[in-house]
């Protein structure tokens, strides 16, 4: 039987077809998990896409489109969810916004807001509407989708979003310690170069920074890799799978980077 067999998870942030989410929620469908994709509006037809994709991995799938900085909306999904479903087992709080200018001097009220929002607040938000439900069933597991950049401060990367990411890993850590004794587990991955439109958002930008080519600034961040490359978004699935799956059982309150063996930074 497969590991996550009748387990239900939700993934937020999983409409892109070639981001971390779409990749974490195909993983825990070949799992055996029955997947709820969320993600905002303008991703309805990615999410379609991908509903019909987990269907033919493991049974069924539901989509929700909705925006994590709106309790309202988080509070209307995870109704849907338990009407459908009747419990989540896999919280993935994976949806995350990278923006803002690396000249600290020129972040704007907007860029710290819509980063806070989004990649802590919303995490907060996603985990206090789920964690009555896991209580009610006895356990569940959290994985929250840091970086590598919440574990150390890397060049290149906006203040606003490092600060995002040390956040939401302060979260992950303090929900572990307090819902332990409920046998709810909460964990976070950390992910370092990992091949999506964020990533190459980043590349773009560098590039432009330092009047070099996309493919050079590639190069660039490659050799500071140990294992000498960025990664598909599926090692970031495999990861999440893990800590999802009863082989984790024991495993509550880690940050797990993902990144090749790269350094965090200071
Ligand atoms: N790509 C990398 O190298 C990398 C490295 C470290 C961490 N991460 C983290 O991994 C996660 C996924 O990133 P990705 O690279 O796949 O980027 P992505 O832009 O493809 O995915 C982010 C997803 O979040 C969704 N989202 C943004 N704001 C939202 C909101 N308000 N409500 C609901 N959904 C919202 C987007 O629509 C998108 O589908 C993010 O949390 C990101 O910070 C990525």
């Amino acid at each position: 039987m497969k590991p996550l067999h009748e387990k239900v998870a939700l993934v937020t942030g999983a409409g892109h077809p070639n981001g971390i989410g779409r990749a974490i929620a195909q993983k825990l469908a070949e799992q055996g998990a029955t997947v709820v994709v969320t993600d905002l509006e303008q991703a309805a037809e990615d999410m379609a896409d991908a509903v019909e994709q987990l269907k033919a991995l493991s049974g069924d799938a539901m989509a929700v489109a909705m925006d994590v900085t709106k309790k309202e909306q988080i509070a209307s999904c995870v109704e849907q969810v338990q009407a459908r479903f009747g419990k989540i087992d896999v919280l993935v709080n994976n949806a995350g916004v990278g923006l803002g200018s690396t000249d600290f001097t020129e972040l704007t009220e907007q860029d710290w807001n819509i980063s806070l929002q989004v990649n802590v607040v919303g995490m907060a938000n996603f985990c206090q509407a789920v964690i009555p439900i896991m209580q009610a069933q006895g356990g569940g597991s959290i994985v929250n989708i840091a970086s590598l950049a919440g574990l150390g401060a890397i060049e290149a990367i906006p203040a606003c979003y490092t600060a995002s990411k040390f956040a939401a890993i302060g979260l992950t850590k303090q929900l572990a310690v307090n819902y332990a004794k409920q046998n709810i587990r909460c964990n976070a991955v950390c992910p370092g170069s990992i091949v999506t439109q964020m990533h190459k958002a980043t590349l773009e930008f560098i590039a432009q920074e330092h009047g070099i080519s996309v493919e050079e600034a590639q190069q660039h961040e490659d050799a500071g890799i140990p294992l000498g490359y960025s990664a598909q978004p599926s090692v970031v699935g495999d990861a999440v799978a893990y800590l999802a799956s009863p082989a984790a059982t024991y495993v509550t309150g880690i940050t797990m980077p993902v990144a090749g063996g790269m350094s965090p930074g200071i």
